[in-house]
């Protein structure tokens, strides 16, 4: 906290005053609601129009607690501000039959608008099923062109799949471009389930987050004829203009102790930006108030054996007698024993103690430390 002596003896109640502040690090601006259910709502979103930066991150709480992206149907299960991303629930298509050849079968959209884009990087595109052909079709944000891809999955029997792999028996999966603003997945079978019904009537397909759904064989097959949605990652961004572009306008949103990081789609201008905390501060740094420093000293013990003391965004150690910094000042290494110091110190001892007889200064040493 970098508190002065001065500051702490003339005002004792801001000790009092800053924990407060930071025991609500974090989140949504100053008397605006910070919850929706269990999720919580740091700014730039918010749940109504003083409360968020623009209608872009405006969360729409129903009263049961869920949590919807603007006016859409989608909900909004987590918010991260440091990576720029949100996690959202979508629906998972389904291509089921029966022995008599009814097919069941549904092609759920997913549409967002900038600053949303689907992470590549923390999704993928999987398949489950047995007589399963996926196929998944998405554009990218700025692009007209499609960008299509899939993957098949056959097997015969339970005995085949290989649990816990997702590599094309009874599952299959690929990774998905960043950027896509929209996708359709379909399902397809070469024979309507037809050798598989036993066991495998339905098909399954999904964009999910990476680990949220771990393939293994039948138990998957059960798992997913219950459920109707999972999780997959958002990226967002503020605004459409690049770091350097907004400081030179004045008009960037990073607040205090933040540092601004393009955020780019391939190979494409950046698209916008996002504020991230700098080194040694924590918090929210779109929050007015900005990134808030760390007490290093508090949370862990980084000086084994020195005393910590906190700095803006940093912390040094102060080293007991006998040893000395390191050069970044964030370690106490043992002082090397000088043989001329030693000796002149061993001499100063030796007066003291009126053993002037000693011929050796080893001898000296031995008997003074005994
Ligand atoms: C909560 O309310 C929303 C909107 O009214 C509704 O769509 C959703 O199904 C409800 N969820 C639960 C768990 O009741
Ligand atoms: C809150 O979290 C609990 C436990 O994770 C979950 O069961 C519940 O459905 C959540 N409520 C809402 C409104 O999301
Ligand atoms: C929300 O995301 C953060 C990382 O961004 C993660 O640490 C946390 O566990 C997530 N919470 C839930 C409920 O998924
Ligand atoms: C996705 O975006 C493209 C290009 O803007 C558009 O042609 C297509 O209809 C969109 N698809 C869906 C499902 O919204
Ligand atoms: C699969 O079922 C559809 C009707 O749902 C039918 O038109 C088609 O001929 C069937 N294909 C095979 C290979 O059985
Ligand atoms: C999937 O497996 C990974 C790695 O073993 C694990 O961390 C993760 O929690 C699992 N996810 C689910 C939804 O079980
Ligand atoms: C698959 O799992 C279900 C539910 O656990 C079980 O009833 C069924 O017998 C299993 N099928 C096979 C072939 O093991
Ligand atoms: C400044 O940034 C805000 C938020 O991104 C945006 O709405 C506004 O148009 C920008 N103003 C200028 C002059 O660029
Ligand atoms: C952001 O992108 C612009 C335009 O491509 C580039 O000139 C600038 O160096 C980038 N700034 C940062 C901080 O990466
Ligand atoms: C030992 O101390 C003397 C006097 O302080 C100094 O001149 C000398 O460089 C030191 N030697 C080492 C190895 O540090």
């Amino acid at each position: 906290m970098a508190f002065h002596g001065r500051m702490l003896i003339i005002m004792p109640f801001s000790l009092v005053l800053f924990a407060t502040i930071t025991s609500a690090v974090g989140q949504a601006k100053p008397n605006c609601p910070d919850r929706c259910g269990n999720l919580t709502i740091p700014y730039p979103f918010g749940l109504n129009e003083d409360c968020y930066m623009g209608s872009d991150y405006f969360i729409n709480c129903a009263p049961n607690g869920t949590a919807f992206l603007k006016n859409s149907n989608i909900r909004v299960t987590n918010i991260s501000v440091d990576l720029g991303e949100i996690q959202i629930q979508q629906y998972l298509t389904y291509d089921c039959y029966t022995r008599k050849g009814q097919r069941r079968h549904n092609i759920p959209e997913l549409r967002v608008t900038p600053p949303y884009t689907i992470s590549g990087a923390k999704n993928k595109f999987m398949a489950v099923g047995c007589d399963t052909y996926a196929e998944f079709e998405g554009y990218r944000r700025n692009q007209n062109l499609p960008f299509i891809a899939g993957c098949m999955s056959q097997c015969l029997g339970l005995d085949s799949i290989d649990e816990n792999s997702c590599s094309g028996i009874g599952c299959c999966q690929t990774s998905i471009p960043d950027g896509l603003k929209n996708r359709t997945v379909d399902l397809k079978s070469y024979n309507n389930h037809t050798y598989v019904m036993d066991f495998n009537p339905c098909s399954y397909a999904f964009i999910v987050q990476e680990g949220q759904f771990n393939f293994s064989g039948n138990a998957s097959f059960q798992q997913l004829a219950k459920i109707s949605q999972l999780p997959m990652v958002l990226n967002w961004d503020i605004g459409d203009e690049s770091c350097d572009v907004v400081a030179e306008k004045k008009n960037s949103s990073c607040m205090a102790h933040t540092k601004c990081v393009n955020r780019t789609i391939g190979n494409q201008a950046p698209s916008g930006y996002i504020c991230q905390c700098l080194p040694g501060y924590d918090g929210n740094p779109y929050h007015p108030d900005g990134c808030l420093d760390v007490d290093e000293c508090k949370d862990s013990k980084p000086c084994d054996i020195g005393t910590c003391l906190n700095k803006p965004g940093d912390y040094t150690c102060k080293c007991p007698k006998g040893y000395k910094n390191t050069e970044d000042l964030k370690k106490c290494i043992k002082k090397k024993t000088n043989t001329s110091i030693k000796v002149a110190m061993v001499l100063t001892e030796a007066k003291k103690g009126a053993l002037m007889l000693a011929t050796s200064t080893s001898h000296l040493y031995f008997g003074i430390s005994k």
